[in-house]
């Protein structure tokens, strides 16, 4: 058996946290050989809801959970976290836009950098889920002076998935022959989900589906809207599929990205394709497999790409206008 983990995450009583819970337990990000310690935050409302869930986990009686921990203390939560998913925040509801939230949700993620920059393991990887997960994980990332940037990085693999399966249902295939999609810029409906460098079965997808209005608009729009979708359909933000995006997201960074294949992943920006430094903008990423992630270099855009590259990314700036007074410095 490997070392135990220790896995914080915020909102555990919520609707991701629900799904999300019992699939750390089973050990589908750090695998079969490692024990996990989950250390659930949530504020005081939700706790008595907390303790019920933590029931349950203890009645899933899984091999390789040693303890859960409940506690409305970031510090007691992120206490020498090797991950934090943070997905504790407020979903928007119908007739919103994700930046709607920024105003509510964004001072959460102060104090919770704070605390992770005290308390977490000093190479702690931190996952921002709650929205707007860009600029939130842009707030938590430099309130946190003791945890390198790098160990950040938002959740944009959501949007990734739901390209894969869109560009696998257009063309008949499954969407695990789908590869290499990017999701360039923020979690929001200006996102960039571009298709030129995807494959299907291993053949460009553009050559796979011959049909560039499809891809440039039907495409587009609905990876795009999928968020809306899905909350107009079932009156609740999505949380099954978000959880298994965590997941994902998670087991990458921990497992590696298969050879030859990239995920989507917000990070701070380096400069890479222009967009400002320090910014936290969705990327096509590789994983070493060790918590680290490389921005994918030498992609280029055609001046359609490039102007859509460029609405998402003038977003994030306009986004990080809007927070300045809790961005430290
Ligand atoms: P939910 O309302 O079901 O659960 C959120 C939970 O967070 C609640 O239990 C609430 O008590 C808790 N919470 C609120 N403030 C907190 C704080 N300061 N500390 C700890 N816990 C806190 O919502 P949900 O459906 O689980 O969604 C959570 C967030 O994830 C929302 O912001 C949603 O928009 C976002 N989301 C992001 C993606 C993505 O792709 N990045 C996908 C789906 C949802
Ligand atoms: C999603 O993409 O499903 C989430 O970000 C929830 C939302 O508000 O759309």
């Amino acid at each position: 058996m490997a070392d135990v983990k220790r896995i914080a995450i915020t909102g555990a009583a919520g609707q991701i946290g629900y799904s999300l819970l019992p699939r750390l337990a089973a050990g589908a990000v750090f695998g079969p050989e490692t024990p996990v310690i989950l250390q659930c935050l949530e504020i005081p409302p939700a706790l008595g809801a907390l303790g019920g869930v933590a029931m349950e986990l203890m009645d899933c009686a899984f091999d390789l959970l040693e303890d859960i921990v409940i506690s409305d203390d970031p510090r007691t939560a992120f206490a020498g976290a090797d991950l934090a998913l943070l997905v504790g925040s407020k979903p928007r509801g119908k007739g919103m836009e994700r930046g709607d939230l920024i105003r509510e949700n964004g001072p959460i993620f102060t104090g919770q950098g704070n605390a992770l920059s005290e308390v977490a393991h000093p190479q702690c990887r931190v996952v921002v889920v709650g929205n707007p997960c860009n600029t939130n994980c842009l707030i938590a990332l430099n309130n946190a002076p003791n945890l390198d940037p790098k160990n950040f990085s938002a959740m944009t693999r959501l949007d990734h998935n739901r390209a894969l399966a869109q560009l696998a249902e257009k063309a008949g295939r499954h969407s695990s022959e789908v590869r290499n999609v990017t999701i360039w810029g923020n979690h929001s409906n200006t996102q960039y989900p571009d298709f030129h460098y995807a494959t299907i079965d291993g053949k460009p997808a553009t050559e796979v589906i011959a049909d560039e209005a499809w891809l440039r608009d039907p495409f587009i729009k609905t990876v795009q809207e999928r968020g809306k979708a899905i909350i107009e359909a079932r009156g609740l933000s999505s949380a099954m599929s978000a959880a298994n995006a965590a997941i994902a997201h998670s087991r990458l960074l921990f497992q590696g990205t298969p050879e030859g294949e990239w995920t989507s992943m917000a990070v701070v920006s380096d400069g890479s394709y222009g967009v400002p430094e320090g910014l936290v903008s969705s990327f096509p990423v590789r994983c070493p497999g060790d918590g680290s992630w490389e921005i994918v270099q030498d992609l280029s855009f055609n001046e359609w790409g490039k102007e859509r590259f460029e609405i998402t990314v003038n977003e994030l700036i306009g986004e990080r206008d809007m927070v300045k007074d809790l961005l430290p410095g």
